[in-house]
């Protein structure tokens, strides 16, 4: 068979890697990869970005699968563009992208369906959204959570400690447009504490009937600097599973979010054929659902797919014929730790286009998998997450041992990382 994968970061190398690994794989497209897919063995990157021109694409290539990575190729539709031409490809139609695309749709859901989530209020006008805010914190209460409505790219959600913080980013959102559209909304949520845990799951809804098949666990560290200190990022790294998630908080996620959330995919009628990723925080193996994402997580899939121990090929297949309810999901006893190495200057404007030294011989020794997410053909960095390593272990400390040995075999001018990534809970 041969597959195309829809991406360029880490999140795409890894997919690329793991379907590779099929028997079945004949051939693995990427568009438009980087520098990691393009030496990946069976793949091969193919620079094409326009929706259109990649359903002409598959179907010249006669490609059995296709796989989309990110979000807003779904959020405008690339999974119906290639479905109306008769291609199989897994993610949601765009209409169940909203559970990612809209936060105030995604709240709506949730509290139709009873997916337990924090309180919130949505939007529009600045004045409404100042006094609410206004109103929040007179009564000395916690931080307020503010989320953009759309995409943004990880810049939505700004979690304020005071009236000042809330004014600069309501202000920011609604009336200067920093967000452009994306921010024309807004939602005003309960803050809540505790630990966060990303549970990645393939879903295969479609006419009412379905199931929803959830994988490990994993916890991504979403904040710059060791610890949990320092600004938000796209995530500096990634463990699986997420030693601190409970049987009990697993036996509350299902019954709580997993359970209500395909009974409203049903209900909606939703063709969910797809990935989906719920964003949770845990309290007293109590489960809070802070957010879909109709997709894979990045960085959390470098952690979750070397951990599989069954043909992600085959999952694929799976979910678009109706026979994931019977797929015989297996892991790996162990963990895997992907520590994230970023470009100087990450997640402000960083410095690009240094070559990435790789010493094969020593990364081989380790056992650790190299990840490419920004960085060109010729291993130049171009992105402000420029890779990352994953590396197997018996328990989450051999595994973050094993990591870092690996991410010490490689090296470009500015690199940086967290070193604390997967060895104690820090956000
Ligand atoms: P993002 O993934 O960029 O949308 O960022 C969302 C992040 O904001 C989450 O990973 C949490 O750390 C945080 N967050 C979102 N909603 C809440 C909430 N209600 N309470 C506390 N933290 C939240
Ligand atoms: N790791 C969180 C995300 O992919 O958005």
């Amino acid at each position: 068979m041969k597959i195309l994968v829809i991406g360029s970061g880490g999140r795409e190398h890894a997919l690329a890697w793991k379907l590779a690994c099929s028997a079945k794989t004949e051939k693995v497209f990427v568009a438009s990869g980087n520098g990691g897919t393009a030496a990946e063995a069976k793949c091969e990157n193919v620079p094409i970005a326009a929706q259109e021109e990649l359903v002409q694409f598959a179907l010249r290539e006669k490609i059995g699968l296709t796989v989309v990575g990110p979000e807003l190729p779904l959020a405008e539709g690339i999974v119906d563009r290639f479905r109306a031409a008769g291609l199989g490809i897994v993610g949601p139609e765009k209409k169940a992208a909203r559970l990612e695309a809209s936060k105030i749709y995604s709240k709506a859901f949730m509290e139709k369906y009873g997916v337990r989530c924090a309180k919130s209020g949505d939007f529009t006008d600045l004045d409404t959204a100042l006094a609410r805010a206004r109103e929040h914190f007179s009564a000395g209460a916690p931080p307020l959570v503010i989320k953009a409505d759309g995409l943004a790219a990880g810049k939505g959600v700004v979690i304020a400690s005071d009236f000042k913080e809330a004014e600069a980013a309501l202000s920011a959102f609604l009336q200067d447009r920093s967000l452009g559209d994306a921010g024309a909304s807004v939602l005003l949520e309960e803050f809540l504490a505790g630990k966060e845990v990303s549970v990645l799951a393939a879903a295969s809804v479609v006419a009412g009937k379905g199931t929803i098949l959830p994988f490990i666990s994993a916890r991504d560290h979403k904040r710059r600097f060791d610890g949990g200190r320092g600004p938000n990022t796209g995530g500096m790294g990634a463990i699986a599973p997420a030693s601190d998630f409970s049987q009990a908080a697993q036996n509350d996620f299902s019954r709580a979010i997993l359970e209500p959330t395909l009974k409203g995919m049903k209900a909606e009628g939703m063709d969910y054929r797809g990935f989906i990723f719920f964003g949770l925080m845990v309290r007293n193996d109590r489960c809070y659902l802070l957010e879909y994402n109709a997709r894979l997580g990045d960085p959390e899939t470098q952690a979750v797919l070397p951990l599989m121990d069954s043909d992600f090929a085959d999952l694929c297949v799976a979910i678009l014929d109706g026979s994931l309810g019977d797929f015989p999901l297996k892991w790996k006893q162990g963990a895997v730790c992907a520590p994230v190495a970023a470009a100087d200057g990450y997640p402000g404007p960083y410095r690009k286009g240094d070559i990435i030294a790789i010493d094969a011989a020593a990364l081989a020794k380790t056992g650790a998998k190299l990840f490419v997410a920004g960085a060109d053909s010729a291993l130049r960095t171009s992105g402000g997450r420029v890779l990352a390593v994953s590396a197997f272990g018996a328990d989450a400390g051999e595994a973050c041992t094993a990591a870092y040995r690996g991410l010490a075999a490689i090296s470009f001018a500015g690199m940086s990382c967290r070193k604390d990534i997967g060895r104690e809970f820090t956000g």
